[in-house]
């Protein structure tokens, strides 16, 4: 009988709780966004944030156990984002995860953000298998990885400055959206006109796999001074702006392809959910032979599914503990968790 990890999410704006078992899958998996409460104020307010994850943690945590008709005299181990994110959200992940995993004397441990984003393709049907280069596109990262297991990562490159869902969210902001701003300018985009408006690639052709986007919102201001921007023209502009991110992300993909000799694509992170970056990758890699796979809709963008995922790999490799002190890692370089370093 293998193993029930409970899994807790609340790095950000998401309170994500689920339940997953080595064999047989994930049980249950609950989800609050707190989108709507911090949309008023254009983005995340960390105080709110943290507030909001304390009132909701307890009930979802009842709703999974209730959904998969599990007692927490059953669970096994707890699985919760111990970075990185915002301090006061990880906390209460964290208090909680390690409270309630000391009142029933079974082992916790801290997982790392990204690498649940990472993983979380494997819970899809067709899962890829090892292994594969990693597209890792959330709000806060932009990483092309190469993954030859849980905890073999090798950083094959990264953005030099804003990530790719910082690009889209910052120039969402530019063209009057609201927040998140990825599916906002995403939608505005259906209706904009391809081709209308030119933005530079940034880094195209650096000759590395490392990306650059912060010189992209410079150019959304620029055009939104320049043009007196109905909604036609900004639908224009977000078009542009979508197809400048897709295609930088879809070519330097390529190119770790051909970096590694590998063929297999994963895509992990918010922007995954993108259907423009979708449908481009899967024209480009599958010219070239290749396969791309990605999580789920609903686990491309933060959640407790990754999470307890993630937790149950890390437990089969003996790394959970009963030493109960929630140090949490605001600021976790994925690198530390990094087991191999390929040449
Ligand atoms: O992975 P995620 O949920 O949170 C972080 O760990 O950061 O990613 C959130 C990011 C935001 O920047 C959001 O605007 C972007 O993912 N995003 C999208 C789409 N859905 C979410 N960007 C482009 N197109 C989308 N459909
Ligand atoms: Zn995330």
């Amino acid at each position: 009988m293998s193993l029930i990890t409970l899994g807790i999410e609340s790095s950000c704006d998401e309170t994500g709780i689920a339940l997953y078992q080595l064999g047989r899958g994930l049980l249950s998996h609950a989800l609050h966004t707190q989108i709507e409460m911090h949309s008023e104020y254009g983005g995340v307010v960390p105080e709110l944030a943290s507030r909001d994850h304390i009132r909701r943690v307890v009930p979802l945590v009842r709703k999974v156990m209730r959904e998969a008709n599990i007692t927490l005299a059953q669970v096994d181990a707890i699985a919760f984002t111990q970075g990185p994110g915002l301090g006061g959200a990880l906390l209460v992940g964290a208090s909680a995860a390690n409270a309630l995993a000391y009142a029933l004397d079974i082992p916790v441990i801290g997982i790392h953000h990204l690498e649940g984003h990472l993983l979380s393709p494997l819970l899809a049907d067709p899962a890829p298998e090892f292994p594969f280069v990693a597209l890792l596109v959330s709000g806060g990262h932009t990483q092309l990885m190469r993954v030859d297991g849980v905890g073999l990562y090798t950083l094959l490159g990264e953005t030099l400055d804003d990530a790719a869902g910082e690009a889209f969210d910052k120039s969402a902001k530019l063209l009057g959206l609201g927040y998140p701003g990825g599916p906002a300018l995403a939608k505005l985009a259906m209706t904009g006109q391809p081709g209308k408006f030119k933005l530079p690639r940034p880094m195209l052709h650096s000759n590395d796999l490392n990306f650059s986007f912060s010189g992209l919102k410079t150019a959304v201001l620029t055009l939104v001074k320049q043009n007196d921007c109905d909604i036609q023209t900004r639908a224009d502009i977000a078009c542009a702006t979508q197809e400048a991110i897709i295609e930088v992300l879809a070519l330097k993909a390529l190119s770790a392809l051909t970096h590694t000799g590998l063929t297999r694509l994963v895509v992990a992170g918010g922007v995954g959910a993108n259907r423009h970056l979708r449908c481009r990758l899967n024209l480009d890699i599958g010219k070239r032979g290749g396969t791309v796979f990605y999580p789920d809709l609903e686990f491309c963008t933060d959640n407790g599914a990754m999470i307890a995922f993630a937790g149950a790999l890390r437990l089969a490799q003996q790394q959970g503990h009963k030493d109960y002190r929630f140090n949490i890692k605001p600021r976790w370089n994925l690198q530390e968790v990094i087991n191999l370093k390929h040449p």
